[in-house]
């Protein structure tokens, strides 16, 4: 028997993969991209067949626990929401016709069939395919990821490097609970043994604001550039600005309906941490490291 993660040489599923390995000589992947990483001659790379269920099953042949990464951060070409739902929902059934023991699938904090945002929508659609799946699953759902590699949170220390002022879209009194790459690789692992059925949120030790976070930045990156909120009907001059932004890197920063969750304080929830590395102080170590180079979400995903 074998275990599996998504993009094992993606964001999350990198850290998951290295996790894996702790206990296991070889892993198996699914993906789009093939990268030299430091394990890859310890991970059997399988495309993510979705055109091919027969082709899909047989790659998942002999897997025990299937760690899915899989999703968008938003829509482009024919890569549509509706197209990453049903993705999602062709993995699960090839899980169950491959008799997969266990899902254990990343979601997100405060998913919502009634979310007027595409992402928390369709993450409560693919969370029903999985429950529906007939395969025994644990479903966890984590606000902000945080490590070197998050596209977001370098760009932001990016353009604080870079800028004397950094417009914030609202007050920048909207809540979010990072957790660690590495608290979560290690929760991922041990639901490999759970039996029943879970949905749990998976939040770091700590809340803040998302003006905390970008006065920690501004600190870690030794910048003093101003923070300037833009509440009400002003935040669409620092989204606009981002637009140019994007524009200028041939990029998307962010999204309008990401500006709009953050808001609502959808990276919020009341439950209980389940990670313990503190993000004020992973910053402290590591925010030096942060923003020197742009980091290109397009080239990441679509090239
Ligand atoms: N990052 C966060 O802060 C955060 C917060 C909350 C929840 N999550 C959830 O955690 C999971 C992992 O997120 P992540 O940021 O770590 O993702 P990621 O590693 O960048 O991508 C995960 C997987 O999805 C595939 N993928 C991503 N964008 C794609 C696209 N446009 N077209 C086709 N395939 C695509 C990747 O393909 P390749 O293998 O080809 O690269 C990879 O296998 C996701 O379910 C996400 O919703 C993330």
């Amino acid at each position: 028997m074998v275990n599996l993660v998504t993009g094992a040489f993606s964001f999350s599923g990198s850290y998951i993969a290295k996790e894996m390995l702790q206990t296991s000589t070889r892993i198996r992947t699914l993906t789009g991209h093939i990268r030299e990483v430091p394990y890859s001659d310890r991970v059997d790379v399988y495309p993510y067949n979705f055109g091919n269920h027969e082709a899909l099953v047989e790659s998942l042949d002999g897997v025990e626990n299937f760690v899915n990464t899989y999703w968008i951060r938003f829509p482009r070409g024919s890569m549509t929401w509706e197209r990453a739902v049903e993705n999602s929902r062709l993995l699960f059934d090839a899980c169950r016709d491959a008799g997969v023991r266990r899902i254990i699938h990343l979601s997100v904090t405060n998913p919502s069939l009634d979310s007027p945002y595409p992402y928390f929508r369709g993450k409560a659609q693919v969370e029903e395919h999985l429950k529906n799946s007939g395969v025994r699953y644990s479903i966890l759902r984590p606000a902000l990821i945080f490590e070197i590699e998050d596209i977001l949170l370098n760009n932001m220390a990016y353009l604080l490097r870079r800028s004397p002022i950094f417009g914030i879209f609202g007050t920048g009194r909207f809540k979010v609970q990072p957790i660690s790459q590495r608290d979560l690789a290690r929760v991922v692992v041990s639901e490999f043994k759970r039996q029943e059925n879970i949905t749990m949120d998976t939040i770091g030790p700590e809340t803040y604001t998302f003006m905390d976070i970008l006065k920690m930045l501004n600190r870690a990156t030794s910048s003093r550039t101003l923070l300037l909120p833009f509440p009400g009907i002003l935040r669409w001059i620092p989204f606009v600005m981002s637009k140019l932004f994007g524009l200028l890197f041939r990029d998307v920063l962010l999204t309008r309906h990401e500006m709009d969750a953050l808001r609502d304080d959808l990276l919020f929830t009341n439950s209980e941490p389940v990670g313990e590395i503190s993000f004020r102080e992973w910053i402290e170590e590591n925010g030096d490291l942060l923003g020197r180079s742009y980091a290109h979400e397009l080239n990441r995903h679509y090239k």
